[in-house]
């Protein structure tokens, strides 16, 4: 089987082409535009493998992406390629709209010139909008509405209106994911959990948005891994899947997990401005994936974040590199004087 992998350099593709590496032989192709997110190095010992090939690409050039479609002939296209940064969306909304609309679209049109077995879009839980903290009794199931708070999400519940819309006019065999908060192993630094490990090691701020009451349902990201294989392999045609592991944090509870492990004193925590229509809590019930799939999560909470923090203890050439090009401007202008 042929795979072609979008958005394989980032953070969950890049996890994705190892899990699919290490548990089976199929061809991998990693199709990446290579954008700030987008990193070569990551993939290191996935081009030591003769079933992985990386081919460069934008998933919105339409004529691109037919000639590699005519050209490679996929079985399988699993779409991870996203602009995937809320605050970067609520700067600049219309590179959203390109990739993570029009680059889909354009992956669906691909998918019906050229024929496939499967298509899989990676989206999110934040389609769904946010839950009130003052309700855990309320989880995302695959019946709640789309409801969206950030020109990121706006985008990527578009996206799955569009996949949708293909399976059932064009008969596409699709599926859709739409999976909670991932950390783990090449996570970009300008999320919060590398972030705040790596401002830590610094001994810098840490910029905490608002009270830091808001809740995030984090999943490691091999579990999220593992769950899209099988919805890939396994799943229903048409049938969308939320992945999530029911580990609710606090993200000032995360910080300060953060610093503990690290040895660092919480003094280092700042309360910064909030961010623009700030999501208050996800979480991902995940019983039709369990029922249906027999997925469940292998790692808790508390060995993750360790794992992760080891990772980027033991990697700090990979992170170290990110942070001394365009990012410093993008701190700058993001957190100076926030
Ligand atoms: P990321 O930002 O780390 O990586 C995105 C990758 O897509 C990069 O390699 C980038 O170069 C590539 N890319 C961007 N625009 C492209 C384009 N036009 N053409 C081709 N490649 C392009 O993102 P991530 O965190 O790995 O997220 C991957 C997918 O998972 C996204 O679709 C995101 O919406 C979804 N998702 C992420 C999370 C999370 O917690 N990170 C959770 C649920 C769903
Ligand atoms: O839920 C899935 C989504 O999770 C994915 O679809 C997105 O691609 C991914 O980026 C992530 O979105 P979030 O906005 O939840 O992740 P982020 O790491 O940006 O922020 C997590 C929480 O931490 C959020 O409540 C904002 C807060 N935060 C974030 C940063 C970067 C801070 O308090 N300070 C920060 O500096």
């Amino acid at each position: 089987m042929k795979i072609i992998v979008t958005g394989g350099a980032g953070f969950i593709g890049s996890n994705f082409i190892y899990y699919e590496l290490k548990n089976y032989s199929d061809e991998i192709i990693c199709l990446d535009k290579l954008t700030y997110a987008g990193n070569l190095e990551t993939l290191a010992d996935a081009f030591k493998n003769p079933n992985f090939k990386f081919i460069r690409a934008d998933i919105s050039d339409r004529k691109a992406i037919y000639k590699i479609f005519a050209d490679e002939k996929p079985d399988v296209v699993i779409n991870f390629a996203a602009e995937s940064h809320v605050d970067r969306s609520i700067e600049d909304p219309e590179l959203f709209l390109r990739t993570n609309i029009i680059g889909t679209s354009v992956l669906l049109d691909a998918c019906k010139k050229f024929g496939i077995k499967r298509f899989h879009q990676v989206s999110t839980d934040e389609v769904y909008g946010d839950l009130p903290l003052d309700r855990p009794d309320l989880f995302f199931t695959e019946q709640t509405n789309l409801h969206t708070s950030s020109p990121y999400s706006a985008s990527k519940a578009s996206a799955d209106l569009l996949v949708q819309a293909y399976q059932r006019t064009y008969k596409i065999p699709a599926t859709i994911s739409r999976c909670s908060n991932n950390y783990g192993a090449y996570h970009f630094p300008e999320k919060l959990i590398p972030l705040m490990i790596i401002n830590a090691l610094h001994d810098k701020k840490l910029p905490v948005y608002g009270t830091g009451e808001n809740v995030r349902d984090w999943l490691y990201v091999e579990d999220h891994c593992a769950a899209i294989d099988l919805i890939v392999r396994r799943g229903k045609i048409g049938e969308v899947y939320n992945i999530g592991g029911h580990n609710e944090r606090k993200n000032l509870d995360v910080v300060k997990t953060i610093l503990k492990i690290l040895g660092k004193s919480e003094d280092l925590i700042e309360f910064v401005t909030d961010r623009k229509g700030h999501d208050k809590r996800y979480a991902i019930d995940p019983t039709k994936i369990k029922n249906e799939l027999g997925w469940t999560p292998q790692t808790n909470f508390d060995d993750g974040i360790k794992k992760t923090v080891t990772w980027y203890l033991e990697n700090r050439a990979w992170w170290e590199k990110i942070i001394s090009g365009e990012y410093k401007d993008y701190y700058a202008k993001m957190y100076d004087n926030r």
